[in-house]
């Protein structure tokens, strides 16, 4: 079953951020997020995984990962369910470790969004199954995932592209930068002060990039980091949990809107990435999110696709250590 799952993903037991991945392994997961789709596309993708159920913590809000997790389960065979922290109160409930065990003894993977990211790493050391970040505070990997996927599918390959991300150095642009160099990509991020990547994480990256033949840039200047991309990403300048510092951070971030005026900066050929949820007219205006260069609702429907593929990787692998 499932024996054309690459030898390089057999290793994998949770995915809880992109720094934690070997860059082979990442390599070999968009590969095969990509020839997934493609299968299911084509009708040829067949759910094997009948009785198996993810069972998916929210301490936040969510449209995509939510809805690729459930429908990914479903897709496969299995079935999702959906457990408000309202409800399961992780630490004020219950303790972590209680939480992960008695998880593990009915579900067969674990799916958390969280605020700190210290739970998810708590969440895989206490559980028995696969444990797979749905977003952290400091990281989204599953995010990542997605966007090196649907970059790779665009321009055909990852390495020597170039990502420019605008905006606020936050979970989603630290999993991308890992990512970016771990595939051999130019990463530059235009943050304003404040703002910026932390200098331990800087330094990381530039020894990373070193390895990898990748390269790592910052500025505060975004019509110098757009030039040359071929792909312009940002996110919101306030994340879930900051909603307190909305209106300082707009007055922050003046100047670091993706519109039409800063897209002039970059080559025409470039394309343009949100995560998503987006705030139009805030970090980026609606004729660019909505505009020819924007791959954003392919970005969002690759959520999907590479997070069933991540799920039956980490199925097949949770299987075979059983047996
Ligand atoms: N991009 C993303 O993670 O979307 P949701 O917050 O809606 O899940
Ligand atoms: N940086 C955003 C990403 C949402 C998908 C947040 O954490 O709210």
């Amino acid at each position: 079953m499932n024996s054309d799952i690459p030898q390089a993903l057999r290793s994998l037991k949770h995915f809880l951020a992109i720094r934690d991945v070997d860059a082979d392994v990442l390599k070999t997961l968009i590969d095969f997020s990509i020839r997934r789709k493609s299968e299911f596309k084509q009708g040829k993708f067949k759910p094997m995984w009948q009785g198996k159920v993810l069972a998916m913590i929210f301490q936040k809000a969510s449209l995509r990962t939510r809805l690729g997790f459930e429908a990914a389960m479903v897709q496969l065979g299995g079935h999702a369910v959906n457990l408000d922290d309202q409800q399961v109160g992780i630490t004020r409930r219950e303790d972590v470790r209680d939480v992960a065990r008695v998880i593990s003894s009915m579900c067969d993977l674990i799916m958390a969004r969280v605020f700190g990211h210290q739970l998810v790493v708590e969440l895989s050391a206490f559980s028995s199954v696969p444990v797979v970040n749905g977003l952290s505070d400091w990281a989204h990997p599953c995010q990542a995932l997605a966007d090196l996927m649907t970059i790779k599918e665009r321009f055909g390959e990852l390495h020597g592209r170039k990502l420019a991300y605008i905006g606020d150095a936050n979970n989603v642009a630290r999993s991308l930068l890992n990512g970016c160099l771990k595939t051999g990509m130019r990463f530059v991020i235009a943050a304003p002060e404040g703002y910026r990547l932390d200098r331990g994480q800087v330094e990381s990256a530039q020894m990373m990039a070193a390895k990898s033949g990748a390269s790592f840039a910052e500025t505060n200047q975004p019509a110098e980091a757009v030039k040359d991309a071929d792909a312009v990403y940002t996110d919101v300048w306030t994340s879930m949990g900051q909603e307190a510092e909305a209106e300082q951070r707009a007055e922050d971030f003046t100047g670091f809107q993706i519109n039409a005026e800063l897209m002039k900066a970059a080559q025409p050929t470039a394309v343009v990435m949100h995560c998503l949820p987006a705030h139009r007219g805030d970090e980026i205006t609606s004729d660019v999110l909505d505009g020819s260069q924007s791959i954003v609702f392919q970005q969002a429907e690759n959520r999907l696709h590479s997070q069933r593929a991540l799920l039956e990787v980490l199925l097949t692998n949770a299987a075979d250590a059983k047996r």
